[in-house]
């Protein structure tokens, strides 16, 4: 039986970069002997262009039934105007909490290559390999949200059980790497991130004594984050200090183009999607970069689909891409050629093992 693939375009740059992603898993299960079915179905903007809501029912039950969703990018100027009240981002928040996928790992991986790209000096990102887990469905995200003329506010909740199940992800994934966590709060100002701390110290004490523990602020980590990126093994926080570090993170690899990510939740199937936002700017102009898609699509492989050999191939086809001089708008360096987005996809598959 072929292997389902819900595909969810959604708005801006995303139709383009999950059309990337689909050739190269096209051109890695040609070259595996594996069959992949797509189902496509509408998100965000789209969705509310088309039927009148971000996340329609039969985007849900397609996401469902399928063994992993791919997803681009919602959002866009056109259903931004702050008052309104269906906007495109309900429809990804929508998906992650019908999905159960609350443990988001964002890695951040560095080419060598492109060090020039970043605004850090090179000799400060030497050996940077981190993978920051974010807690994707409850925190401010989810909370209740009230607004009157003159006053408004959002709601940050988290249960014990909410705090322990993405702790206990973050420190499975320490333990196969370098053995350092770093769980990342603002435990002198929020209560939340006090109970965040007592779990999260009671919780690896008893079951992950082994690792090497840190705890920081997030004001501090964001410091920390530029000053001394290297140290960093698996970073381990809340919703929305997770959104926020991995866009200041992706500066490390030199543009959020490069950040890919999987989100988890207790069965097998999951959701996967670049960092990156629609970027209306560029969109439909065949200039995006679809390194953040492709590499998401590895993840998938890798995390949902049990083919780890296939993953492994997608990523070292890109790092040989860039390795070559591919480089699309977003990481090309005065003197060097960019190309399409079309241009860099047949590049990583012309690189692929
Ligand atoms: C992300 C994005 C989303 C988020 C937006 C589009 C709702 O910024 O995936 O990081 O805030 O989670
Ligand atoms: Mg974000």
């Amino acid at each position: 039986m072929a292997t389902l693939i819900a595909l969810l375009p959604g708005d801006g740059i995303g139709p383009d970069v999950t059309a990337s992603a689909r050739q190269v898993l096209d051109a890695v299960a040609d070259r595996h002997g594996h069959e992949f079915a797509y189902r496509e179905a509408l998100v965000g903007g789209a969705a509310i262009d088309a039927v009148g809501n971000p996340l329609p029912g039969e985007t849900i039950e397609a996401c469902e039934a399928a063994d992993a969703v791919l997803l681009g990018a919602v959002g866009g100027p056109k259903w931004s105007d702050p008052n309104a009240t269906i906007r495109p981002e309900q429809g990804l928040l929508k998906l992650r909490s019908v999905l159960g996928v609350y443990a988001n790992l964002r890695p951040v991986r560095i080419y060598p290559e492109l060090a020039g790209a970043s605004p850090l000096r090179p000799e400060i990102l030497e050996g940077v390999d981190m993978i920051v887990v974010r807690e994707l469905t409850g925190g401010i995200y989810f909370g209740k949200k009230t607004r009157t003329v003159d006053s408004a506010s959002d709601l940050c909740e988290y249960s014990t059980g909410e705090i322990e199940r993405i702790v206990r992800v973050a420190a499975r994934l320490a333990e196969g790497r370098r053995g350092k966590l770093c769980s990342v709060d603002k435990a002198n100002v929020l209560e939340t991130s006090r109970l965040w701390r007592d779990v999260t110290n009671h919780l690896l004490a008893e079951e992950f004594p082994a690792l090497d523990v840190e705890t920081l602020l997030v004001d501090a980590a964001a410091m920390h984050l530029l000053s001394r990126p290297a140290d960093f093994d698996v970073i381990v926080t809340e919703n929305m200090f997770g959104d926020i570090l991995t866009d200041e993170a992706s500066m490390l690899a030199g543009s959020l183009g490069m950040l890919p990510s999987a989100s988890l939740g207790d069965s097998r199937a999951g959701l996967y999607e670049p960092i990156h936002g629609s970027a209306p700017d560029i969109a439909g102009q065949g200039i995006a970069n679809p390194c953040a898609a492709i590499a998401s699509a590895a993840m998938m492989l890798r995390h949902s689909l049990d083919l780890e050999d296939e993953a492994a191939d997608i990523e070292a086809a890109i790092a040989e891409a860039i390795a070559g001089g591919a480089r699309t708008a977003d990481i090309v360096a005065d003197g060097e050629t960019r190309v399409s987005t079309d241009e860099m996809t047949a590049e990583i598959i012309r690189c692929l093992p």
